[in-house]
């Protein structure tokens, strides 16, 4: 939610000009985060104050404005050290409009400007009290409360550094952050911190860096020392005197940003940042700072080589990169388990979390935990963790979770299932069930988060990054992901090795089934074409596809803005069969599996209300295709893999009718990839 992008250049010429190409283009590969609206602050030309640009609506029109704003040969004229910082937004406080835009400043002067993600709880306060002071504020903005106090800090401690200061500052606001800071009063140094909220450094060097970690300080690094202690300051200035020399380049380039798609063109080298961790740059030298010392904090910070590709994260031939990464679906699920699926034997290994097997089969009861379709990941596989642990599962979405203050046990174990693993409800309650004593599981998609961090084990999806806002190829990997773990979890139980087998036997099948599902494109373009001027869509099934009937209207409703509701057929005759009649659009999932008779029935329920459901069966069942003109066929598969092959046409569907209606496919409204709000 919300992207933040900065970036420094010291030694390494660069103009005004490059460093606002290079700030557009990490704003583009963050949109997904926030589209609302944007901003970028840049040096002046006599470098003596801060140039911002604010625009409501995409990254684009921002670009149109820079490029209108900024025009001459001065802004062409290389630099040896400068910092820019920009942002895309998702509104929580204030509407979207370029008032409430980010960066927001400490004054009109814009001695400090500040992009920010996330919520500060405690703003108003803050606010009251600066108010006092006699800060006028100018946005509804959380963010606006920071750079002012920041400013406040600066007037009472005219000798603390630019980094302490963003430290005093951080140390009173409340709720969760992640911000970059920039001021006219400290040029070509940028502060950033976070909490709760993802941040990385990223560092591009010519020649390779010396060390492959940056050492944590503690306390105050400055040279200048001062004695002013102020009444106002609610915390004492730290008396910690570690001299430090951490990282010193010649020629550097640093990127702050909330994730490494933004980073990955430019270096490959970056250090995820911890909370609280205040990263500073000063004099081309990154230095970590914590504060206080805590007994389980690591020395230093690892700078970690990312293995992302480029092409990961363009859009290729693809129209969109919903479309893109609905299609990359059969190399995911490979992806998802090579080195860990041996097909020729019956063996999984799922290394991140096998020393915890004994410990997990010891368990009261497994809880699945998400939001979103990664909660449809937990519904869709259930049944089969049931079946193959022999364990009570519980699958919980994480904001009622934690509204019911869910009672959680020693010998609990909870997954954490989580896309881009910073959703915050789902790290709420991940921090809920570890301080209860629970074995934290993460499945995630994203190395480094916050929700990989804080468990204590996990499986990592290898879906490569997910641009689009609605997840789609990673839905299909956790499903593989937790199919996997039911099949660790009975490696050893007899009885079930020919139900193992069986699964073992379609996992290896599936890409190419993948494949012949998205043949059904132009089918379901055709039939997108009959729906998409409808108001509503109803999707039925039962059983192990009652998860992709879920996913299906989720996947309606964000990218299409049409109603559309999930429903599980056994419930049709207590309530949703009043909706049928020769109008409403209806699609059934009625498959040859334990509860196709079930199916059926619903589905004469439908017809003998002159219901005409478009229906998803199997390659070849004359029977079921005999009650609608309309069906899509797609490949047999074992029963508890279904839901992979049926929700590949609900993804399709939803994407042709977005295309049909004019909608953002990749950024649909109101919406942001990564929600780290609760
Ligand atoms: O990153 P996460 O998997 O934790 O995100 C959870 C949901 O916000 C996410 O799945 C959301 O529902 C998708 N936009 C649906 O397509």
């Amino acid at each position: 939610m919300c992207g933040i992008f900065a970036y420094l250049n010291y030694l390494t010429p660069k103009s005004r000009q490059e460093v606002l190409d290079l700030l557009v283009t990490g704003l583009k590969r963050l949109e997904y985060r926030g589209y609302d609206s944007t901003g970028v602050a840049i040096d002046s030309l006599d470098n003596k104050d801060i140039i911002m640009v604010k625009r409501t609506g995409k990254v684009k029109v921002l670009e149109d404005a820079i490029q209108e704003h900024f025009s001459g040969d001065d802004y062409s004229e290389p630099v040896l050290n400068h910092v820019g910082i920009a942002h895309t937004r998702w509104a929580t406080h204030g509407v979207p409009c370029e008032r409430n835009s980010h960066p927001q400043r400490s004054d009109d002067g814009n001695s400090f400007v500040v992009v920010h993600n996330g919520i500060i709880t405690n703003y108003n306060d803050v606010k009251t009290f600066l108010a006092k002071k006699g800060y006028e504020f100018e946005s509804d903005t959380d963010t606006e409360v920071f750079a002012k106090l920041v400013h406040h800090l600066w007037k009472k401690h005219p000798n603390y550094s630019f980094r302490e200061l963003v430290e005093q500052a951080i140390q009173q606001v409340e709720g969760a952050f992640a911000i970059a800071v920039k001021s006219k009063h400290f040029p070509g140094e940028c502060v950033a911190s976070r909490r709760s909220s993802p941040l990385l450094v990223a560092i591009k060097t010519r020649t390779r860096l010396a060390g492959d970690h940056i050492p944590i300080l503690y306390g105050k690094d400055d040279k200048k020392q001062s004695s002013d202690q102020d009444a106002d300051s609610v915390l004492p200035r730290s008396d910690s005197t570690a001299e430090f020399m951490p990282l010193e380049e010649k020629e550097v380039e640093y990127f702050f940003a909330s994730d490494a798609s933004a980073v990955i063109e430019h270096t490959n080298r970056v250090i995820y940042l911890e909370d609280d961790d205040v990263a500073a740059v000063r004099d081309g030298t990154l230095s970590i700072h914590r504060l206080k010392k805590s007994l389980d904090d690591p020395h230093a910070r690892e700078i970690t080589t990312l293995k992302m590709e480029i092409q990961q994260i363009m859009k290729g031939n693809y129209d969109y990169f919903m479309q893109k990464e609905i299609f990359e679906q059969p190399e995911s699920v490979v992806n998802t388990m090579r080195g860990r699926v041996r097909f020729d034997g019956t063996t999984i290994v799922l290394g991140g979390i096998k020393d915890y097997i004994p410990e997990i089969k010891r368990c009261r009861r497994l809880m699945l935990i998400g939001c979103g379709t990664s909660y449809h990941s937990a519904v869709a596989t259930r049944q089969l963790l049931e079946e193959l642990t022999e364990l009570p599962v519980m699958v919980e979405l994480a904001s009622d979770f934690l509204d019911r203050n869910t009672p959680i046990f020693r010998d609990d174990v909870c997954f954490f299932i989580s896309q881009s693993g910073e959703t915050a409800d789902t790290l709420m309650a991940l921090r809920y069930c570890k301080q209860r004593g629970a074995l934290i599981v993460g499945i995630t998609n994203t190395v480094g988060s916050s929700i990989c961090r804080e468990s204590h084990c996990g499986v990592h999806i290898n879906a490569g990054p997910e641009i689009g806002v609605a997840s789609t190829k990673a839905y299909t990997s956790q499903f593989i992901s937790l199919v996997m773990f039911a099949l660790v979890m009975s490696e050893d139980r007899l009885s079930l090795q020919q139900r193992r087998l069986e699964i073992l036997q379609a996992l290896s099948k599936l890409a190419d089934q993948i494949r012949e599902v998205l043949k059904l494109d132009s089918k379901v373009q055709e039939l997108a074409k009959d729906l998409y001027q409808h108001k509503s869509l109803l999707i039925m099934g039962r059983g192990y596809n009652f998860a992709t009937c879920l996913e299906g209207a989720l996947k309606v409703k964000e990218l299409t803005y049409m109603h559309s509701e999930g429903i599980m057929a056994g419930e049709l005759k207590h309530g949703p069969l009043a909706l049928v009649d020769d109008s409403m659009p209806v699609l059934m999932i009625v498959l040859r599996d334990p509860v196709y008779v079930k199916c059926m029935n619903a589905l004469q329920q439908v017809t003998s209300r002159k219901g005409c459901p478009v229906i998803i069966c199997e390659e070849g069942d004359e029977e079921t295709k005999a009650f609608s003109s309309r069906h899509l066929e797609i490949p047999r598969t074992v029963d508890c893999l279904q839901g992979i092959l049926t929700v590949i046409p609900m993804q399709l569907l939803s994407y042709h009718i977005a295309v049909l209606r004019g909608c953002d496919v990749d950024c649909p409204r109101n919406l942001a990839k990564s929600v780290t709000v609760e």
